[in-house]
């Protein structure tokens, strides 16, 4: 047999080594690419449509409150926020709605519905807005945010939760 066919020790150990480094790279480098991936595969909710109640369930001329809660990742980071508004049925049409925002316009500060004063109350500053959000009075510079809305077959409302100008 001939020197060059040969398969010799050195050749052996060389392999060897070689997969054995191969195996134990592997080894660390894999799950350290999965964690260096995994914050951009996660799911951000930020801007994705959300149901917040069902028609059935709210009264007419009665202000519904409703919350939602929004999971924003950021790299490594995650934050979840509640956010809240209320539902104000005008009318038996269905489409007769205005979502409102709770978050007061002057500094954000949340609203709370006070059926005895009929008006949305801010406990921060004592300011009012009227059933449809406008200011009554106190330091608030616009009338109360509101949400687009869809609602299905079922009556479930979902909202996009970005948050829009009051009128
Ligand atoms: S935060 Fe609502 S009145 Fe100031």
């Amino acid at each position: 047999m001939s020197g060059s066919n040969r398969f010799s020790r050195r050749d052996f150990i060389k392999v060897t080594t070689g997969a054995i480094g191969g195996i134990i790279a592997a080894g660390v480098g894999i799950p350290s690419i999965g964690y260096l991936l995994a914050p951009a595969l996660r799911q951000d909710q930020a801007g994705k449509s959300v149901v917040v109640a069902n028609l059935s369930d709210i009264p007419i001329g009665i202000p519904y409150p409703f919350s939602f809660t929004i999971t924003r990742i950021n790299g490594w980071e995650r934050t979840a926020n509640v956010f809240g508004g209320f539902i104000l049925r005008k009318s038996e049409d269905p489409q007769d709605l205005l979502v409102l925002s709770s978050r007061c316009t002057h500094l954000s500060c949340r609203v709370n519905w006070d059926e005895q004063a009929g008006g949305f109350l801010c406990p921060c500053h004592d300011a009012m807005f009227d059933k449809e959000g406008k200011v009554v009075h106190g330091p608030p510079p616009e009338p109360l945010g509101h949400f687009e809305y869809e609602i299905d077959d079922a009556g479930n409302i979902t909202i996009i939760p970005i948050e829009r100008k009051g009128e």
